[in-house]
């Protein structure tokens, strides 16, 4: 399947979009590090007939650079600390604009287990680390239950690297800009087993669309271009997610049991809490 972090995947997808009725103006704008519209109502636009191809002078710039410029900066890191450097000197997300700290990873570079979630609340944004509010909390307490430890065998990070104002949800021209890094950090740690924690962060990172329920608990494989063979991968319900739903924490627990089974047939070392 083609990556959106390829420009004429991005360009096909945003295309798809507009011709479905939806107001890209916004979310290039942002992706492009544009000032945004300020509340003025939005003239109705003509749908585009979904074969008509999108003009490239309007496409070109927006989609391109913020993704390309990623690309460029990703693959020259060659460790997980380049990586962290390389997305705390990238200006292509906007969300940078408005948040306090950049919000790169957390745990054991090189770790065995690799959790990659969403973007980080507020205080991720805050401490420069991502999951330590209470979500975090909770999957610190989820991967206890394990023997998993971000001090020991884990490293955790997020495919957003800058709090979206409010918590909203990151438009796509902000994830397309920040998924080289996400790719790019998997491709670096090559981690026994990588997580992907909630709907964003598996959508994004496996390019399916499909929902969290359909995902979890089976053993799925995450692969890119040069990759001689698939990362294993799993799904796990998100842990902000099971604060609101706890009904929903016996799912989870199945999440943690598959990934507890399939760290030991890997042969990965745990920790035991007290
Ligand atoms: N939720 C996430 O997905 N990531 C964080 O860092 C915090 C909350």
């Amino acid at each position: 399947m083609e990556s959106l972090a390829d420009p004429r995947a991005a360009r096909a997808l945003l295309a798809f979009w507009r011709a479905a009725g939806v107001d890209m103006e916004e979310a290039e704008a942002i992706y492009a590090g544009a000032p945004t519209r300020t509340g003025a109502p939005a003239a109705p636009r003509e749908p585009l007939p979904l074969n008509r191809p999108v003009p490239k002078a309007k496409m070109k710039a927006p989609v391109d650079a913020p993704v390309e410029s990623a690309r460029a900066l990703a693959s020259a890191a060659k460790t997980v600390s380049e990586l962290r450097a390389a997305v705390e000197s990238f200006t292509g997300c906007a969300l940078k604009a408005t948040a306090r700290n950049t919000v790169f990873a957390d745990g054991v570079e090189g770790a065995p287990v690799l959790i990659i979630g969403e973007a980080p609340g507020k205080e991720e944004d805050e401490q420069g680390k991502p999951f330590v509010g209470r979500s975090g909390q909770l999957l610190d307490r989820m991967l206890a239950a394990i023997g998993l430890d971000r001090k020991y065998n884990v490293l955790i990070s997020n495919t957003i690297y800058w709090r979206p104002p409010g918590n909203r949800d990151p438009t796509l021209g902000e994830s397309l800009a920040c998924l080289p890094f996400a790719e790019r950090l998997v491709e670096l740690s090559q981690p026994k087993l990588l997580i992907l924690t909630g709907k964003a962060a598996s959508q994004a990172m496996l390019k399916r669309e499909d929902g969290v329920t359909r995902l979890r608990g089976r053993k799925l494989g995450y692969t890119r271009e040069g990759f001689q063979a698939p990362i294993n991968a799993m799904v796990m319900l998100h842990p902000a997610y099971l604060l609101r739903r706890p009904n929903e924490k016996r799912l989870a627990w199945g999440d943690l049991l598959l990934a507890q089974a399939w760290l030991d047939e890997l042969g990965v070392a745990r920790v035991s809490h007290p």
